[in-house]
Order: structure tokens, then C-alpha cells, then sequence
């Protein structure tokens, strides 16, 4: 398109390789168009990764932060080990990561997210609400490249869909692409370790269960603390 010529040139290898190989091989020189549209590619390629990631946080947990959260003797082992963990998150070289478990409104959320905030000025963070991200892979091409090399990706609320085999198959590629790239991942669940299995199938709990801090939340649901219930009736 450009008019540019494009030159058949003959590139000897730079060294020595067994005889089948040849003693070299053609290759064409590269046009305007064709340098233009690697470049493209390269920045769409960073583009996704870049800083903020492309799956920013949502609004309301953008403010989320270790300091906001109230400690309590029911949280604290969870709060202070989330917090070391994005503390020492550069030293982290073997892709473990956290699962966050607890009964809804104990701060499992708020933690993750307080982990993302912390990192997301110097790393790509990625964070991701399982069920909607299912909702559109269903629908659309997700890409996957950014999932699978964030440098920290939070699954938010896993377990909530039926473990049908369609959805064990896209878990199964995201947790498995990052265990394969050493990449740490930050899970959120209402369910424990042992009903994970039924939620998420066996294979992706085991590496789940396998390769991650297991943290515990208890305590009230934060949300309805101030809500008075109307007492039982008899
Ligand atoms: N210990 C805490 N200190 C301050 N705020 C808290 C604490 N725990 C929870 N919250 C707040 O309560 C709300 C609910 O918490 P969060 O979303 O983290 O719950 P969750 O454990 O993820 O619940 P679910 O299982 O329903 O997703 C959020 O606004 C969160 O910031
Ligand atoms: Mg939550
Ligand atoms: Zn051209």
C-alpha cells in the first residue's frame, strides 16, 4: 500500500547450526505498512497492560484501604496478612497467592481491593467480579491476555456460578495460565475449602487450595451492623 519495495534478502545464520538447517534463509524486509501495524499491535499489547490495568477497579473500591478497616480479633490474622502481602509483593517469585474466605460482609472485598489499591501505582492489577466476567465470555470475546499477565489479578466472589463444565474450562485457563506464569492471584470466596471442590470442580480447587495463603474471615456482616432485626417470633 505504502510502495514501498519490499527486498528478498538471504541472511546467513550467525552461527554454526547443523547441516538440515541450511546455511541460512530468506527473509523480506519490512514496508512502512507493516512496521506501522506492529507498532499498533505493540501498543494495544501494552495498552492492556498498562498502569492502571484494564480492568480497573470498580468505583466504590477505589477507596477501599487498609487503613479504612476496622481491625477486630475476628479479622486481624486476615487483615495483617493481606497487608504483608501487598507490602512484600515484589518479593513474591512463585505466583502464591491469597484466598480470602468468609461468610458475606466480613471485609473479604474490602481486603482484596485494599491489596489492589496498595499496588496498582507500580504493577498491573487486574480485578475481575467472577460472575460478571463469566456473563461476558459468554456473551464476547474476552481477551485473555491481560488476565493471564497482570501482574496481580483479583477474582472477586468466586464459586457463585454452577460449575457447569463450560465455566470449569474458562476458570481452569485463567488460574492455570497464571500458576504457569507465576503470576499471584487474589481470590475472594463465600465458600469454605472444603465445598470448594462442588463450587469450581476439583481440578481448579486443587490449584486453587494448592498454591494459595488460605485466610479466614468471621465476624457480622459489616453491611447490616446498624440494621436492628425485629426480634423472632415464638
Ligand atoms: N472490618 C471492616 N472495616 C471497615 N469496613 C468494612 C469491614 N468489613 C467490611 N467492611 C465494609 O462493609 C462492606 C461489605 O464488605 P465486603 O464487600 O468486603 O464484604 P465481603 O466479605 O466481600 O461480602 P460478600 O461475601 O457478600 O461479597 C464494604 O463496604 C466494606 O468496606
Ligand atoms: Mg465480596
Ligand atoms: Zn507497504
Amino acid at each position: 500500500m505504502c510502495g514501498e519495495v519490499r527486498h528478498k534478502i538471504y541472511k546467513s545464520h550467525p552461527l554454526p547450526v547443523p547441516a538440515s538447517l541450511g546455511r541460512g534463509l530468506w527473509l523480506v524486509t519490512d514496508c512502512a505498512c507493516i512496521k506501522q501495524q506492529r507498532e499498533q499491535e505493540r501498543e494495544n499489547r501494552e495498552r492492556l497492560l498498562a498502569i492502571p490495568a484494564s480492568h480497573p477497579l470498580p468505583l466504590a473500591l477505589q477507596a477501599k484501604s487498609f487503613d479504612g478497616f476496622q481491625v477486630t480479633e475476628l479479622n486481624r490474622h486476615a487483615f495483617e496478612s493481606s497487608r504483608s502481602f501487598a507490602r512484600n509483593f515484589d518479593r513474591i517469585d512463585n505466583g502464591r497467592g491469597i484466598i480470602l474466605t468468609g461468610p458475606s460482609g466480613t471485609g473479604k472485598t474490602h481486603l482484596a481491593a485494599a491489596i489492589a489499591n496498595e499496588l496498582r501505582d507500580k504493577y498491573s492489577v487486574a480485578f475481575v467480579y467472577v460472575p460478571t466476567l463469566l456473563e461476558q465470555m459468554r456473551t464476547s470475546n474476552v481477551p485473555l491476555e491481560p488476565l493471564l499477565n497482570a501482574d496481580l489479578l483479583i477474582m472477586d466472589d468466586l464459586g457463585t456460578d454452577r460449575a457447569t463444565d463450560w465455566v470449569v474450562e474458562r476458570l481452569l485457563i485463567i488460574v492455570d495460565g497464571r500458576l504457569n506464569n507465576l503470576k499471584p492471584t487474589v481470590f475472594t470466596t463465600n465458600y469454605g475449602l472444603h465445598d470448594l471442590d462442588a463450587r469450581v470442580g476439583m481440578r481448579v480447587a486443587s490449584r486453587i487450595i494448592g498454591s494459595n495463603l488460605h485466610l479466614f474471615l468471621k465476624g457480622i456482616d459489616y453491611r447490616t451492623r446498624h440494621v436492628k432485626y425485629a426480634p423472632k417470633l415464638p
